[in-house]
């Protein structure tokens, strides 16, 4: 298949360029790299082993977008373009609203033209709100406590509506719950701008002599060690949903599915640093903080309905993934700017 993908010289639509491309598929990239460096593309060269097509154009640009379908034909879309930074996102909600919903709009607009019906959308857990029992599964209200929140809600509520306007629309929503770990080559893998917000790559800069020290936010949750739990999955995992839920459009009966692609597994923030210390080889400094505003005590995912219907499933815990985030780390200090 031909397949778009949008925002795919970002972390995970990094991954995802390389797991097409192992299957066959032909990948075509839009970005408009405010968030990702052109180096990556050199390195999804190496791993692949010929140059992926890359347009650089903003998504929210229905002109270029609209252009872009007139020109090419393709089979199927993946949709990763987006901002996914929750205090930046309380700060500048338009900017959220805005990027986030507009190219939504403007793809499904140019979708709807060229007759390209299939679409795989990147959603996430933070879609399940503050309250919500776990394991979580698919069919929890959807809420948010952020704007960031609200903005894959929103859009959720876009794909839903559109999809009644055609009965050949078949969407995949994809709820993530924690992406981390990176391609064991360590030739592409996460490279946060400025101080990292979540914890995976936090650790890693610890690890790296970035930063001094893990500041660990709570530690009286009522976990078994009192630190929050969350379910950790690896991007390469997270790659294979894709693909995964790209071959079950076809059979789809529904328009829209959402499927939560998660491990099904807790682990603790104390069980992620001794697993990255176990990675790295040596003890990082920690400390217990306060509890970070707006965090719930723990998250994860029911698995059944992605195992059931994708024939998929997480296939590595957290030490690979730590073992992997670090081999990234360790290879690119500096990330892609290196
Ligand atoms: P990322 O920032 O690394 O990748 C997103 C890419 O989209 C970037 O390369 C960015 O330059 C590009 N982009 C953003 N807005 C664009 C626009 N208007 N036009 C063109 N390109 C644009 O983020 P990621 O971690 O790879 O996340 C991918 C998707 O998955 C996002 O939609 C994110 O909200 C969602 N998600 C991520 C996580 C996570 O923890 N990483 C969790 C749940 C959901
Ligand atoms: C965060 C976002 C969520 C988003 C997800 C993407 C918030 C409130 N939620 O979720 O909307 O979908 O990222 O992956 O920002 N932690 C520390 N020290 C740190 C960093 C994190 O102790 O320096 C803890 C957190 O309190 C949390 C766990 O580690 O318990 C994981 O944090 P993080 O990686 O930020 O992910 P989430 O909070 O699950």
């Amino acid at each position: 298949m031909r397949v778009l993908v949008t925002g795919g010289a970002g972390y995970i639509g990094s991954h995802t360029v390389v797991a097409l491309a192992a299957a066959g598929h032909q990948p075509v990239i839009v970005d408009n790299f405010g968030n990702a460096k052109p180096a990556v593309v050199e390195r999804l060269a190496t791993l692949i082993g010929s140059t992926p097509e890359v347009r650089r154009f903003d998504l929210t640009d229905w002109d270029a977008t609209e252009a872009l379908f007139a020109e090419q034909a393709f089979d199927a879309v993946i949709h990763f373009a987006g901002l996914k930074a929750v205090a930046e996102s309380v700060s500048h909600p338009l900017d959220y609203y805005r990027n986030n919903l507009d190219s939504t709009m403007s793809l499904l607009s140019a979708m709807q033209r060229h007759q390209v019906w299939r679409l795989v959308f990147s959603s996430s857990a933070t879609v399940y709100g503050g309250n919500a029992p776990v394991p979580m599964h698919e069919d929890l209200p959807v809420s948010a406590v952020n704007p960031y929140g609200w903005s894959k809600a929103m859009n959720e509520q876009v794909l839903r509506d559109v999809a009644l306007t055609d009965a050949e629309w078949r969407i995949a929503v994809l709820r993530y719950f924690n992406p981390c770990g990176a391609h064991p080559s360590g030739l592409i893998g996460e490279d946060p701008t400025g101080i990292p917000n979540n914890l995976m790559p936090f650790i890693a800069q610890v690890a790296a002599g970035r930063r001094p020290l893990v500041k660990i936010f709570g530690g009286d949750y009522p976990t078994p060690d009192g630190t929050a739990i969350r379910d950790y999955i690896h991007v390469e995992d997270l790659a294979g949903g894709h693909l995964a839920a790209l071959d079950r459009l076809d059979a789809l009966t529904e328009r829209l599915r959402v499927w939560n692609l998660g491990t099904g597994q807790g682990s603790t923030v104390l069980e992620v640093l001794y697993a990255f210390e176990r990675a790295c080889g040596r003890a990082l400094p920690h400390q217990i903080v306060e509890r970070r505003p707006g965090d719930v005590a723990v998250s994860y995912a029911d698995v059944t309905r992605a195992t059931a219907e994708l024939g998929w499933r997480a296939k590595h815990g957290i030490d690979r993934i730590c073992a992997g985030h670090w081999r990234w780390q360790s290879a690119n200090p500096d990330g892609y700017r290196a």
